[in-house]
Formats: C-alpha cells, structure tokens, sequence
C-alpha cells in the first residue's frame, strides 16, 4: 500500500490568530511521528503565509482553497496559481462542491484552473461528487465520470501524473452523514478504473484518490482501510489539532498494517 495524504481544508474559518495557533499546534504535534503520509493544511488565502513559514521546518506541506481561472492582470480580486507559486504553495484544491455551487464553476472552469496550476508545478487536488438526488437517481457514476473526464482527461499522461482526485460526496460534506466504507470504496474503484483506460494501469495506480465528506478521527481508519482509498480531504475535523492529527494517524496506521 502506498503512503496515504491527508489534506485539511479550512473553508472560511479562523481568525489570524486563530489560523497562527492551529499552524502550530498541529506542526507541533506531527514533529518527530517520522510520518510517511503527506499533510497538507489549506487555510484561506490570507493566512498562507504563515503556513508557508512554518511549512519550511514542519513535517507539513501549504495547499491553497481555490485560484483563478485567469493566468494574470486586470481581474479584480483573483489570485493566481504564478503568485501561489511565489509564495512556495504545493497544493491547491479546485472544484470544490462549494465553489461549483455557490461560485458556478464548471467542468470547463476547473480545467483551466487545472491546468495553470500544472504550469506554475502546483499539485491541483480535483474534486468530484454526486449531490443525493442524483445518488438516489442512480446516477453518481454518470456523473463523476463526467465531471473527471472533462475536467481533467484533456491532460497529457505527465500532467495527470500530478494530480490528486478528491471524491467528495455532496450529501455527506458537513453533514455528519458519511459514505459507508463500500460506497467510499465502490466509487474510488470507479475512478481508478476510468484513469485505467485512459492513462494506464501505472498511472492508474499511483493516482491519490482521497475521500472527502463528514471523515473524522472516528470513522477515518475504516474509510482509508479500503484498498482504493488513499487518504482524506477533511473539513470541519481539520480545524482541531487533536481531531486532524488523530486522522493521520489513522492515515499510518492504515499503512503500517499493509
Ligand atoms: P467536512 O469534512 O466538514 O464534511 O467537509 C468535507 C470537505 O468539503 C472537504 O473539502
């Protein structure tokens, strides 16, 4: 089993001195774990900084929550994946649930971000996700399928080499309601299979695929004791040291056991 990645997505929360406290505690209390999975903290723009300050000494790596679809110039309050770059961000999530709901983003959107991001060797982490309706459809596959095929498979086989898939279903993100371990399973196996067929069983394989939706220090070792489940894109529990924390280290144990 390869090493897992645990991804902690802030959303808009904390405040400066908050967002400083939590860099910390949680750099604190992964030093000297010797981890083998990757961390990687995403606060909101304005506190990247001092994620990346600390990132330098600390067993973790800086993602950023979004970046414009724009390279640069006269777009009024964007950022772009050249000045995430800058500023030595690794990661940048895209196409997050939230953003194609309350922002509009499209596939087509959330391939121009993909690919800037490639551009600037930032790692973009893709999320894909049914809302219930269409799980109770029956749709989900259909609609992952399409989501990752037009957002993503217009990349060459070096690019998609770089990218992190987050299978964030919409009905289980902040309501306490989890994928079962089968469904969280099924799907990632689902995906897995579609980077098969297109780019190959190499690539296939060495493709992070995270879960994302309601995972907590509870319920996140039997979701990434699954074999197609290659660790956790975490909102509401990654905004406590001690719950993030205890996600990683189901993230080892996992790996440890294998
Ligand atoms: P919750 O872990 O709060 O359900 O959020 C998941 C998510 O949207 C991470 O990107």
């Amino acid at each position: 089993m390869k090493p897992k990645m645990v991804i902690g997505n802030w959303k808009m929360n904390k405040s400066f001195e908050e967002a400083d406290d939590l860099i910390i505690a949680i750099g604190e209390q992964i030093a000297g774990l010797k981890l083998e999975t990757g961390v990687v903290l995403c606060p909101p723009f304005i506190y990247l900084e001092l994620a990346t300050d600390q990132a330098e000494e600390a067993d973790f790596s800086t993602g950023a929550q979004n970046c414009s679809e724009y390279k640069n110039g006269a777009v009024t309050g964007e950022i772009s994946a050249e000045m995430l770059a800058k500023l030595g961000v690794e990661f940048c999530i895209v196409g997050h649930s939230e953003r194609r709901k309350f922002f509009c983003e499209s596939n087509q959107t959330i391939a121009k971000k993909a690919d800037l991001l490639l551009e600037n060797q930032l790692v973009p982490v893709v999320c894909c996700g049914e809302v219930i309706d269409e799980r109770k459809a029956n749709r989900h596959f259909e609609v992952v399928e399409k989501q990752i095929k037009e957002s993503l498979f217009h990349l060459s086989k070096e690019d998609f080499e770089s990218v992190v898939i987050a299978y964030e279903p919409v009905w289980a993100i902040g309501t306490g309601e989890t994928a079962t371990p089968e469904q969280a399973e099924e799907m990632h196996a689902f995906i897995r299979q579609l980077i098969e067929k297109k780019y190959g069983t190499e690539i296939a394989y060495s493709t992070y695929i995270l879960y994302g939706g309601s995972c907590n220090a509870q319920n996140a070792l039997e979701l990434f004791s699954q074999p197609n489940v290659d660790g956790g894109l975490i909102g509401g529990a990654s905004l406590k040291a001690n719950d993030f924390v205890a996600i990683i280290e189901a993230a080892e144990t996992t790996v440890k056991e294998n």
